[in-house]
C-alpha cells in the first residue's frame, strides 16, 4: 500500500522553523521518501532544507534540495528545471509553503496583505503554472497535494483574515483545476491540517502567548480540539501520502480534514 517506488516528488518548504521536532513539509518529505520516492525540494532557507535532506539521507532515502522562493515565478521555475534535469519527471507536487500573519482588514498594512496573498496563494499557482504542462505530458499524468488549513472554512478564534481568505482559496482553486485536468490525468487535492504541533507553532508560541506563558497558550490549542490534544505533522502526512499514491487514483478535486474533530464541532462543553 501507498509504495511510491520510482516517483519523483517535488515539494515546497520541506524546511522548518528550528532544529526541534518535525515541521509539516519535513516530515511529508520524508514519509515520501520512505515510500520510495525521490524527493526535489524547495525551500526559502538552504539550511533548514539540508537539515531534511540529511535526516532522509541518513535513513537511505533519495533527497535534493535548492534555496527557493516560492513567490517569485523565475525561482519556482528554477527549481522545476533542476528536478526535471535530474529526474527527467514530476510524479507529485507537494505546496507546503504557508504562513499566517495576525490581523482584520482595517488593522493589516498593505504590504502584508500582498505578501499573504504571495506566499499562501500565488506561490500554489506559480507551482502548478510551472508544473501541469510537465504532468499533462507524462503518460502517467501526476498528483498535486495542496496543504491549507482549517482557517479556510472556520474563523478560529484569532483574526488572521488573509491566511483564511487565502487558505480558503486554495481549496477552491484546487476543486476548479482538477476538473480541468481530470481528462489530463493529472489530480489534485488539498490536506486541510487543524491545529498542528509544529516548530512553526512552537515560534507562535514565543511571538504571541499572552505574557509569555507558552505552555499555557499550547494547553489552550490542545483544549480547543475535541480529541483534546493538537495533531502532528505526520497526522499531516499520513494524509497527503494517500491522496498522492495510486491508491487514490480515483479522487480528485477533494480535501481531507485532519483536525482531531475541530471542525465538526461548535466548541467544546
Ligand atoms: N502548524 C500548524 O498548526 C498548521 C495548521 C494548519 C495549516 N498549516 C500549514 O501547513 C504548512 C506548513 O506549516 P509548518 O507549521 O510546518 O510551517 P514551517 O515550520 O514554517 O515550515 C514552512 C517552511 O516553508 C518555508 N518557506 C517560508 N517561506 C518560503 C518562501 N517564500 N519560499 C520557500 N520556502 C518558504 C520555510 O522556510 P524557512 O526554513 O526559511 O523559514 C519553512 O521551511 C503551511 O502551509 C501552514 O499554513 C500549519
Amino acid at each position: 500500500m501507498f509504495n511510491l517506488q520510482g516517483k519523483v516528488v517535488l515539494i515546497t518548504g520541506l524546511g522548518q522553523t528550528s532544529d526541534e521536532g518535525w515541521g509539516i513539509g519535513a516530515a511529508i518529505a520524508t514519509l515520501f521518501a520512505r515510500q520510495g520516492a525521490s524527493i526535489y525540494g524547495g525551500n526559502r532557507s538552504l539550511e533548514s532544507a539540508e537539515r531534511t535532506k540529511r535526516r532522509i539521507e541518513e535513513e537511505g532515502g533519495i533527497c535534493d534540495v535548492l534555496s527557493t522562493d516560492v513567490t517569485d515565478s523565475a525561482s519556482v521555475k528554477a527549481l522545476v528545471d533542476r528536478c526535471l534535469q535530474k529526474h527527467g519527471r514530476i510524479d507529485i507536487l507537494v505546496n507546503n509553503v504557508g504562513r499566517s500573519e495576525p490581523g482584520c482588514p482595517a488593522t493589516m498594512a498593505e504590504d502584508v496583505w500582498h505578501s499573504q496573498v504571495d506566499i499562501n496563494l500565488n506561490s500554489v499557482y506559480l507551482t502548478c503554472h510551472h508544473v501541469l504542462p510537465i504532468m499533462e505530458r507524462q503518460e502517467s499524468g501526476g498528483a498535486i497535494v495542496n496543504i491549507a488549513s482549517i482557517a479556510g472554512l472556520r474563523y478560529i478564534g484569532k483574526p488572521q483574515v488573509a491566511y483564511s481568505a487565502t487558505k480558503a482559496a486554495i481549496m477552491q482553486f484546487t476543486k476548479a483545476t482538477a476538473v480541468i485536468y481530470a481528462a489530463r490525468r493529472v489530480r489534485l487535492n488539498t490536506v486541510v491540517p487543524g491545529l498542528i504541533y509544529t516548530p512553526y507553532t512552537q515560534d507562535l508560541a514565543k511571538r504571541y502567548a499572552p505574557g509569555g506563558d507558552e505552555e499555557a497558550y499550547m494547553k489552550k490549542r490542545d483544549e480547543q480540539v475535541p480529541m483534546g490534544r493538537m495533531g502532528d505533522a505526520w497526522d499531516v502526512a499520513n494524509a497527503a501520502l494517500f491522496l498522492a499514491s495510486d491508491e487514490a487514483m480515483y479522487v480528485t478535486g477533494q480535501k481531507i480534514v485532519v483536525d482531531g474533530g475541530i471542525t465538526s464541532s461548535t466548541g467544546r462543553v
